[in-house]
């Protein structure tokens, strides 16, 4: 959840780390702020300098320009997502060492921290906040000074080696000590953290996004790393201080799409990389015959042959995402497919075979439910593919297989080209897995891959199209307290994502339903004025279920609801019927999800943006959920 970064230079004391760690803590402000703050250390320091402050990244610019902070050699800086302890300043990172020395920051939970706390207490340390990172900080100074008795010298990587085989729980924590001012040292478990590789600089982040301005060349680091940076150097080892190799790659996206440019909102400017990111996703997986090629995936044909069911394993918008791979899977492969919750999936002992492939969904790629379902999978003996939209995270290194989606850096907490990324992702999976076992002919995939690469212009064309009746709706409504959204077949995970979307960053009471769940229970909330999206399936080939969605609208309005519908353009039962429709042009039924999302996008931005609420940092959340 937290946001975490770490420089080392190899020049004299400057003002380069505290540079890097703010325009860092810029960047990775979307994993949470609920507070900031930045330790700088320099040779010559007595104790740490830092500085933190509750709230936005922007009190601690403030607090930093009202009492200047020190050139320095390395800094480390962290923005928070409370999970211990309120945000406010006192809890605030870094936490510093009894005795001033060391800063620490941390992502995670550590949960025997309440016991090492007793521990330290009954030895004379004191604690002034409510959090778990105190506690790792204090023991760090603790240790780090047994090591200096031990080997009459300061070894910082040691100590935070000998410290991360005492925690429990999920962390990431990076450190500095002003009596070796040349180094920032790193560990993690269960919580992410990769390595910048600069020139005469390397940087740590819990992302690429902390670094990518500077560099482009990182390293992953595995479980149970911890990495000691300067600026010449790079060392990785395992906790008990074995040398790891770390995988090298290169970050496939620039400083610049990380960023807002004239946008409004980062959000704004996402929904408006929609059709990009299906675009991206498709590109280089078709061969010049028509034939996807999906090499890249590193699992046999016989392999994907011998599947017999697969289970789609995700959270919030990625797991509706899979619930539109399992209407297309099933279609195409003739395989049974389920979508679960992946915070519920390893608790219910699924059945789980050699011939499961389990396919984790995740923009992130740190998603802590989703890494424990994968984890529980591979444990059973079934393979894991990962849909991921992050390099160098942990979904797709503890993966099989994985199926990058090319969606580029997705800064809003409110997921939207990376939902349509993966979409499409998981359509070329059902694609492949067709071809690899004989289930459509050639020619049935190439049309479908053909409809597929026609599906970004008319996402383009919603947004060109629509953006105006979807604000003027959006004024209509800004004051409506609930909102019911309905949905068949495929238009289901859209009424179920079209109904977050709104609740999270708009703060409104929404429901998502099956339509033809209504009249058992919801058409009990329907009351005079209440506000109904409808996603209206075509009805092309498709009568039967295009009329019941019809009957649905018709029994809603019947009792006083104001409809909106998704319709495909020239639906003339729709225009006679509903009181608002949002158009989209018509496409193949499994892929109306691709265009049936972005008018819901765009409503619940122009809702928030109405309310007056930040569209990209929504009041509780936090873009990577990387605890339990
Ligand atoms: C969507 O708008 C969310 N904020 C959230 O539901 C998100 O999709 C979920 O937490 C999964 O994240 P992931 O794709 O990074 O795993």
């Amino acid at each position: 959840m937290c946001g975490i970064v770490g420089y080392a230079g190899s020049a004299p004391a400057s003002e380069k780390p505290l540079e890097v760690c703010l325009q860092g803590l810029k960047r990775l402000e979307y994993r949470g702020y609920d507070s900031a703050g930045v330790a700088l250390v320099a040779p010559g320091m007595n104790t740490v300098v830092f500085r933190k402050k509750a709230g936005r990244l922007s009190n601690l610019v403030n607090q930093i320009k009202r009492t200047p902070m020190p050139d320095a050699t390395v800094g480390i800086g962290h923005t928070r997502w409370a999970t211990n302890g309120a945000p406010s300043d006192v809890n605030a990172h870094p936490h510093i060492s009894q005795d001033g020395k060391i800063a620490l920051i941390h992502n995670g939970i550590i949960e025997n921290a309440q016991q090492l706390k007793f521990d330290l207490q009954a030895e004379g340390y004191s604690f002034s906040s409510g959090t778990d990172t105190e506690v790792a900080a204090k023991l760090l100074g603790k240790i780090a000074n047994q090591v200096i008795e031990e080997k009459g010298e300061p070894d910082l990587f040691e100590a935070l080696r000998r410290v991360s085989r005492m925690l429990t729980g999920a962390f990431t924590l990076l450190a500095v000590d002003v009596r070796q001012p040349q180094i920032v040292v790193g560990a993690r478990h269960d919580s992410p953290l990769v390595v910048g590789l600069g020139d005469g600089e390397n940087f740590l982040g819990s992302d690429v996004a902390a670094f990518v301005a500077y560099t482009k060349q990182a390293l992953e680091l595995g479980q149970d790393e911890a990495v000691c940076i300067s600026g010449t150097d790079v060392t990785v080892t395992d906790f008990d201080g074995n040398a790891v190799d770390a995988k090298p790659f290169t970050v496939d996206w620039d400083a610049s799409a990380s960023e807002k440019g004239g946008w409004d909102s980062f959000m704004d400017k996402e929904i408006h990389e929609d059709p990009e990111a299906v675009k991206n996703t498709l590109l280089g997986r078709v061969d010049l015959d028509g034939r996807l090629n999906l090499d890249e995936l590193h699992i046999s044909e016989d392999v994907f042959r011998s599947i017999d069911k697969i289970i789609v394993v995700a959270c919030g918008t990625a797991s509706y995402a899979g619930l539109v791979a399992k209407y297309a899977i099933e279609h195409w492969v003739r395989i049974p497919v389920e979508t679960e919750l992946a915070s519920e999936f390893r608790y219910r002992d699924p059945i789980l075979t050699p011939r499961t492939l389990v396919v984790a969904i995740s923009q992130s790629g740190e998603t802590m439910d989703t890494l424990m379902a994968l984890r529980h999978a591979r444990e059973q003996g079934s393979r894991v593919l990962a849909i991921c939209n992050t390099q160098g995270s942990s979904i797709p290194r503890e993966s099989d297989a994985v199926l990058y989606t090319h969606a580029g850096p997705e800064i809003a907490v409110a997921s939207t080209k990376a939902f349509l990324a993966q979409i499409t992702a998981a359509y070329l999976l059902g694609l492949y897995l067709a071809q690899v076992k004989g289930t459509m002919y050639r020619d049935e995939i190439s049309n479908t891959l053909e409809a597929l690469a026609a599906m970004p212009p008319k996402i383009q064309r919603v947004i060109d199209t629509q953006s105006d009746v979807v604000k003027d709706t959006a004024r209509r409504m800004v004051n409506a307290h609930s909102f019911l959204f309905l949905g068949r077949h495929v238009g289901y995970p859209i009424a179920l994502e079209g109904a977050l979307k709104l609740k999270e960053i708009a703060y409104t009471f929404t429901e998502g339903f099956a339509a033809g769940e209504l009249k058992h229970g919801p058409i009990a909330l329907v009351d005079e004025g209440e506000p109904v999206v409808v996603i209206v399936p075509p009805a092309r080939g498709r009568n039967i279920l295009h009329a019941k969605v019809m009957s649905a609208i018709e029994e809603v309005q019947a009792r006083g609801a104001f409809t909106i519908a998704v319709a495909e353009e020239g639906d003339e039962n729709v225009a006679d019927v509903a009181d608002v429709v949002f158009w989209r042009p018509e496409c193949p039924t499994l892929m109306s999800p691709l265009v049936d999302v972005v008018p819901l996008q765009l409503f619940a931005m122009d809702m928030a943006t109405l309310k007056h609420y930040d569209v990209d940092k929504p009041r509780n959340l936090a873009k990577s959920v990387t605890v339990e």
